[in-house]
């Protein structure tokens, strides 16, 4: 294994974990790319090249988006932050505190970990990805 970016003795990490790192390293560069292409295409006089830039910029958003859900499959405890965080509505901070015990719009049981419905009382922040 060559990575520059293991902070721990491959042979001590196995395939899991050094599989989520190629995945974790891989969006940090897909991202990394689509930032450097949005101030490129920003940054140019010339049309044409912006309209190049601008392409390979979103197409690097995909590469991004598919390396995120390959880590998503691979972790449930980022699956479930995901599952709370993305694709919603308002105050994301309103999101976390509706989360925590006795959050100001969690209803239900708090100990249970949400109301009965398991919805954690966050429904109405919720919208369905457009
Ligand atoms: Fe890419």
């Amino acid at each position: 294994m060559s990575s520059e970016t293991l902070h721990e003795d491959s042979a001590k990490l196995g395939p899991e974990v050094i599989d989520q790192h190629r995945a974790i390293v891989s969006l940090m560069e897909e991202l990394e790319a689509v930032d450097w292409y949005n101030q490129r295409a920003q940054a140019t006089s010339n049309p044409e090249l912006r309209a190049i830039l601008e392409h390979n910029r979103d197409e690097e958003k995909e590469h991004a988006a598919m390396a995120l859900e390959w880590l998503r499959r691979s972790d449930p405890k980022l699956a479930q932050h995901l599952r709370t965080f993305l694709f919603t509505e308002g105050p994301i901070t309103e999101i976390e505190a509706a989360m925590e015990p006795g959050g100001e719009t969690a209803a239900g049981d708090a100990s249970a970990g949400g109301p009965p419905d398991g919805s954690l009382g966050i429904g109405s922040l919720r919208q369905v990805a457009k």
